[in-house]
Order: C-alpha cells, then structure tokens, then sequence
C-alpha cells in the first residue's frame, strides 16, 4: 500500500462554511486520504470528537498506518455512510455538530489497476467500492458481461449522461465476454470514439468516461444511497449544525441541490386543504444559493477539482 496521492478538492471552504470549534462533534462521510479529517481534527481537537468513514477498507488501512496519532485520537469505521445514523449509535452519539461529504472516488482508487475504476490502468472490472459488501449484489464486471442491451442502455445513458448510450451498450454485448478495463474501454472508443473526436468541445473526454462513471455508480447504488445518506444527515444534525458537501458531476449535484431543497420546504398539503395537515416545518436553510467551484488556481494546482461543486445547509 502506498502513500496517499490524493489533493483534497475545495476543503478551504468545504470546512470554512461549517464554523468548526472546539469541542464540536462532527463527522467525515468519505475519510478518503484523510486530508479532511485531518483539518477536523486539528478544527475540534482538544474536546471533541471526530468520526471518519469510508467504504473502502485500504483507504482507512493507509490512514491509520500514515498517521497513527491522529487515528487513535478519532473514530474511524469502515462502513457505508449510508449508515451514518447506526455508525453513530454504535458510538453512543445521536446529533452532531457538523457533517462534511467529499463525494466520488479519491486519487488512489482511480489510479489503482486492481479495482477496476480506471480505463487508465488496466484490471479486472470491478469498481466495488467495498468488495466486501455483501448488500453490494454485483460487480461492474457482472454487470456487462450479464444484462440485457435495454437494461445497459439504461444504466449507461441515467448514470453516465451519454449520449450515444444505445450504441455503448450494443458494442458491449456484442464483445462479451469482458474481463479487463482497457478491453471496456477500447470497444467503447470503437463505438462511440468517433462521435468525441469529432465534437471539439469534448475531445479532451476519452469515449469511455461517462459509461466507466455510469457502471461505477449502478454497481455502488450512488444515487440512492447519497440521497438516502443526505436525509439521515440532516436529521442527525443538532439545532445549529451544519452540511457541507462537494460533488463532482451533474447527477450527484442535482441530488444534493434536491436534497437541500426539499428539506427548506414548510407546509406540503395540496393548495384546496385550508388548514395545514402536514405539520412539515421547514428543517434547513441554505447557506450557499449558488453552489461554489473551485478557484483557477486550484484547478490548475488539481485538475481533478475542476467539475467540483460546493452546497451548504444549516439546521433549523
Ligand atoms: C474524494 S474521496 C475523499 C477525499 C478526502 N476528503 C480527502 O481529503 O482525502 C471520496 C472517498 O469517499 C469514499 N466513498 C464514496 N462513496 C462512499 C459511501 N457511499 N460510503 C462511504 N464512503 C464512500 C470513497 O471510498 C473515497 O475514499
């Protein structure tokens, strides 16, 4: 295992926006290579409390094995943060003061061979978050070695937003069977490549990104478990506390915006009931109406922070 190559992405301001103190309780949703924890650490320490999570056991077997010191000061689980509430409760916590979500994959996932996320390095196509997940029903690589043209279609055109879904999906299975990254990716390019090189704008984009993100998000079950995660969230969240979240593409912001939109709403009845039934209370506001991106210099200090995007709510 090496060191960490990760370049935390806007956590200047993912952590500004949350008014850390002493003492405070707050929780890290993707410890990642640890660059977040870390500033919580040293934000609420001494007298509070830090708890870090991550799906991926190497990331949190780097992290303690890299900073031991900090490692035994926090409480760091290997879990889904779809399970925040349970993680908290297991640790005798119910509410906190801050709760910080840096979405996606780290450096370190993407440029590993042997998890399969990269169309870069060559590997098995897994893209399991937590191979060790059993919720988790399939890897990347039975999802395109098995399903249907119609169910690929789907999934690469919900996920991914590509375009040419129809025609990825049909080279797939037209290819099968499938084992290796660099095998997914050049029967993409010979598909679809065409129509990239054409469009200037995206031809930087290799053919094959959006149909990797898309498996990666089918196999993972992102949506729904950031959707999920977000809601818990704000209901562990104290009088006061705050969220911050940074996503990295279109699908995963929407869900945030939504997230964070539902949750300002007061009253839901339909407009003919006169008096409210609901008793819906408006249960955050939101601290930042425009989400924020990264500055020029971090992009061109990191050009993985350039699709990022920064949202904020507060609790009631
Ligand atoms: C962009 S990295 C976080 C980087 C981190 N903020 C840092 O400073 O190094 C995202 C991390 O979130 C983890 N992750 C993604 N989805 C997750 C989920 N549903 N539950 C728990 N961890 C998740 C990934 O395994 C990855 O390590």
């Amino acid at each position: 295992m090496t060191q960490t190559i990760h370049i935390p992405v806007m956590m200047r301001e993912a952590l500004e926006i949350l008014e850390l103190k002493k003492g405070m309780t707050v929780v890290d949703a993707t410890l990642g290579g640890g660059g977040y924890t870390r500033a919580l650490h040293g934000a609420v320490m001494p007298g509070g409390r830090v708890i870090s999570i991550d799906a991926d056991g190497e990331a949190i077997a780097r992290f303690k094995r890299d900073y031991p010191h900090i490692a035994s000061d926090i409480t760091i689980v290997h879990s889904n943060y779809v399970h925040v509430r349970e993680v908290l409760r297991e640790n005798g916590i119910t509410h906190v003061d801050a709760i910080v979500a840096d979405l996606g994959l780290s450096s370190d996932q993407l440029e590993s061979s042997v998890r399969g996320f990269s169309f870069q390095e060559d590997g098995v196509i897994d893209m399991r978050l937590d191979a060790s997940d059993l919720s988790v029903q399939q890897s990347a690589l039975s999802l395109v070695n098995t399903v249907s043209e119609k169910e690929l279609t789907k999934v690469i055109y919900r996920y991914g937003e590509e375009e040419h879904a129809k025609k990825a999906a049909q080279a797939i299975i037209a290819a099968r069977p499938l084992e290796k990254t660099s095998e997914l990716a050049a029967v993409i390019d010979e598909a679809i490549g065409g129509f990239y090189r054409r469009k200037k704008c995206n031809s930087s984009i290799h053919a094959a990104t959006k149909t990797f993100q898309a498996l990666r998000i089918a196999v993972n079950e992102e949506y729904v478990n950031l959707e999920n995660f977000l809601a818990v969230g704000i209901e562990i969240l104290l009088s006061g506390g705050r969220m911050s979240v940074v996503s990295f593409h279109s699908g995963e912001d929407r869900i945030v915006k939504n997230v964070f939109r539902h949750n300002t709403k007061g009253c839901v009845c339909p407009a003919e009931i006169p008096l409210c039934v609901c008793d819906t209370v408006p249960q955050v506001k939101i601290l930042i109406k425009k989400p924020l991106q990264p500055t020029e210099d971090e992009v061109k200090n990191n050009p993985r922070s350039r699709s990022a995007k920064l949202r904020a709510i507060q609790k009631f």
